[in-house]
């Protein structure tokens, strides 16, 4: 069935929209998108589980608008007249940084081409989707949609062919949701803000997180999960400092620590959304897993395929 995968980013987020390497990790769960002709003579889309219905057309599709805009461009990205009737079933908390909306666009494409008989490569479904991702998020790097496109590790800079991370042993991670959703577009702009007011001070703490990125694939091709972990908690210490931190998430990562954790740190936008912590064994994974549902959280098992 066409799909989307979900993301965490490791490593590097924010930094990733102004020119540096992020490492990111497509999640197994993302979303599935399923295409049957259009009774109405437009392409429609309906959402679950957020029971969201949007139309391509002209008309007005109220509160819906980024969504109608987005469907909009995948349409016109065909020069034919075949309407579908999009079914998505979206298995990723939306607004939490696990890269919902990515998901959807890549799946919906899929989709399309599948309904025309049509197959594009990854590569073309990255490129493709780009737009579908701007609606959403302004100014994105496009990390997102390029791990939505082609599942697996790796790492992404904007402009270079995407480097594929062979770790030598599985990553696991347990993701929290904090229970707040965030902006991508307006966390992204605040930071936008903050670079062009102290470029150097910002642009250091880019290139701190480039260092961390490439230290973190050393660790990853040496199996090494102890560095690991404590290049994730340095990365966080950066965030907090670009302030993509909030209580809620502190209070996970310390309580993911003081469980056993190896590392933890926000994943993807901030300002809200998830916290991830790596954990290197199931006994680990069920206390931090224990440790963040005792806070009330949703928790989420995210690890990488066999390698
Ligand atoms: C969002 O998943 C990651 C950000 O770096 C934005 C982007 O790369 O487009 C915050």
């Amino acid at each position: 069935m066409p799909f989307g995968h979900g993301k965490v980013i490791l490593f590097g987020e924010h930094g990733v929209v102004h020119g540096r390497p992020a490492l990111a990790l497509a999640v197994e769960r993302g979303a599935e998108v399923t295409a049957a002709p259009s009774t109405n003579g437009v392409t429609t889309l309906h959402i679950e589980p957020w029971n969201v219905d949007v139309d391509a057309g002209a008309g007005p599709n109220e509160g819906r608008e980024p969504l109608q805009r987005a469907l909009q461009t995948a349409r016109a990205l065909y020069d034919d007249d075949i309407e579908l009737a999009l079914t998505a079933h979206v298995r990723l908390p939306s607004g939490a940084g696990m890269g919902s909306s990515a998901a959807l666009g890549v799946a919906v494409l899929r989709a399309m081409d599948e309904a025309r008989g049509t197959l594009h490569s990854n590569d073309e479904i990255y490129e493709r989707s780009l737009s579908w991702e701007r609606v959403f998020h302004g100014n994105p790097s496009g990390v997102d949609n390029a791990m939505a496109a082609h599942g697996g590790m790796a790492v992404f800079k904007k402009g270079e062919p995407l480097k594929r991370i062979v770790a030598r042993r599985r990553v696991r991670v347990v993701a929290g949701y904090s229970g707040v959703g965030s902006s991508t577009k307006d966390m992204v702009a605040s930071v936008g803000r903050a670079y062009t007011k102290d470029p150097e001070r910002v642009g250091k703490i880019f290139d701190g997180m480039a260092a961390i990125v490439s230290n973190g694939r050393l660790a990853l091709e040496q199996g090494d999960m102890k560095s690991l972990g404590q290049l994730m908690t340095l990365n966080q210490r950066l965030l907090a400092a670009l302030m993509l931190s909030t209580d809620a998430i502190e209070e996970m990562i310390e309580h993911a620590l003081k469980a056993g954790a190896l590392g933890a740190k926000v994943t993807g936008a901030g300002g809200g959304g998830c916290m991830i912590a790596l954990v290197d064994s199931d006994a680990q994974k069920e206390a931090v897993k224990a440790a963040l549902s005792a806070l009330g959280r949703t928790v989420y098992d995210v690890e990488s395929g066999p390698s």
